[in-house]
């Protein structure tokens, strides 16, 4: 052995050719176990399809269809003439579930019920009882399974396009962000967390302050910052002409929320529909009463309510209902207060980021002379502050222009300020 490598290794530049052996075992490399009687076998069964085939007489092209000459167009056409639109009816009860000769009994609206099969293709599995189905007009099976009636003013809510606020656009509210992203980020990023802890995550939150403190602008961010379906509901439009319609709209807004993976709701301006019940003795309020109990009925959740998470806004949280606000409903209630020093001088700078301004601005002086004012008294005071450079036909605004706006706005303003009126009622 030992002289025999060491000729190989002297050799290596012209190596020894393969003798047979050696050819042998390579050949045998690749082989498997059964991997001849494998081959016999499948050449056996391609001769037998093409044995079946020939005796047939099917000839096959190569798309798959059957030769022309088998064709039957005007039956074809015939065929395609008579295929009428489907009937949409409810699929009200399931006999003989999970069987082979399982039956469905469909009611059509204003017409009759009848007992039917499965068209061909839909599974067993695709429809349930309750459910909306498209049955053909011959035989009336079932053709495909319909998605649950929404009204299409529910449909319209569904936020879209996602708007283009960010938390960073929202100065001070600090503890309110922080809130916020606790009840609608932390369940949807980690419900491990409250698994392991044995608690439910909070449903809801409400927001409360005087006009302007920037209820609504937080509410654009957090919809911006996730990717869950947002609904946005103004509390006025659930107030409806006819009886039991506004009840409705709330009930197929959470039918569409719990259908969607995640979702967001939110109720902005909820005191429209949201107030303490009382009874002035016409009735005109009962209505609206219901659709908030329809709400509080929702919140509750009866149905299994899915990663649902409301979220509400208004100005005037003691007109609402007790009902509504006690926790297990909405659980945490923010309060959105005026803005503090420090807080002013941020919004400031947000509103000046996007304005053409001089650079040396003192935004925390701006910010000390508008006491009490709210976020949105602040963004006027830009505008007014660019409206001067306008009319001074200047393409800067300077800190001149931001004083002169301060004096306009916030003297001007100060007979119509709700705010002192709206701290009251917070
Ligand atoms: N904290 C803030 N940071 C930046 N901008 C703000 C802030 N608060 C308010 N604003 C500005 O004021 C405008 C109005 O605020 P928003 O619509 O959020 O008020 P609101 O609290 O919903 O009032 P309302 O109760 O009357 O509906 C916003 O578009 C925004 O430009
Ligand atoms: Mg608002």
């Amino acid at each position: 052995m030992a002289p025999e490598l060491e000729d190989n290794i002297k050799d290596e530049k012209n190596p020894r050719p393969l003798d047979e052996d050696d050819i042998a075992l390579l050949k045998t490399y690749g082989t498997g176990p059964y991997s001849t009687p494998i081959k016999k076998v499948e050449k056996e069964i391609k001769d037998k399809a093409k044995n079946v085939n020939n005796l047939c007489g099917i000839k096959e092209s190569d798309t798959g269809l059957a030769t022309p000459t088998h064709w039957d167009l005007v039956s074809d056409g015939k065929m395609m003439k008579e295929e009428r639109p489907l009937k949409v009816a409810r699929c009200t009860k399931i006999i003989n579930p999970n069987s082979d000769d399982a039956k469905y009994v469909i009611n059509i609206k204003h017409a009759a019920k009848f007992v039917v099969g499965l068209g061909d293709r839909v599974s067993p599995t695709d429809i349930e009882e309750g459910m909306r189905v498209g049955v053909d007009q011959v035989k009336y099976q079932i053709q495909i399974p319909l998605p649950p009636k929404i009204d299409p003013t529910v449909t319209m809510m569904t936020v879209e396009e996602k708007p283009n606020v960010t938390y960073n656009d929202v100065g001070g509210c600090k503890d309110q962000i922080e809130k916020m992203r606790e009840v609608v980020e932390l369940p949807l990023l980690h419900p491990e967390k409250f698994v392991k802890l044995g608690i439910d995550p909070p449903k809801g939150v409400l927001c409360y302050g005087p006009p302007g403190t920037g209820k609504t602008l937080l509410a654009r961010a957090v919809a911006n910052r996730t990717d869950a379906c947002f609904i946005r509901v103004i509390g006025s439009e659930l107030v409806q002409k006819y009886v039991g319609e506004g009840a409705r709209l709330v009930r197929e807004l959470f039918q569409m929320a719990r259908t969607k993976k995640a979702c967001i709701v939110f109720f902005d301006e909820v005191d429209a529909i949201g107030g303490a019940r009382f009874d002035d003795g016409a009735g005109g309020d009962v209505e609206v009463q219901r659709t908030m109990l329809e709400i509080v009925n929702q919140l509750d959740g009866f149905d299994a309510r899915g990663n649902i998470k409301v979220l509400m806004a208004t100005n005037r949280p003691d007109t609402l209902d007790p009902a509504l606000l006690r926790p297990g409903r909405l659980d945490r209630k923010v309060e959105f207060g005026l803005p503090d020093m420090e807080s002013r001088a941020q919004i400031f700078k947000i509103h000046a980021r996007t304005m053409n301004c001089e650079r040396d601005v003192r935004f925390e002086l701006l910010a000390r002379m508008c006491p009490n004012s709210t976020g949105a008294d602040i963004r006027s005071v830009c505008t007014e502050a660019g409206m001067f450079a306008i009319r001074a036909r200047r393409k800067t605004v300077t800190e001149q222009d931001f004083l002169d706006a301060v004096n306009k706005v916030v003297k001007g303003y100060q007979k119509f300020s709700a705010t002192p009126k709206y701290m009251a009622y917070n």
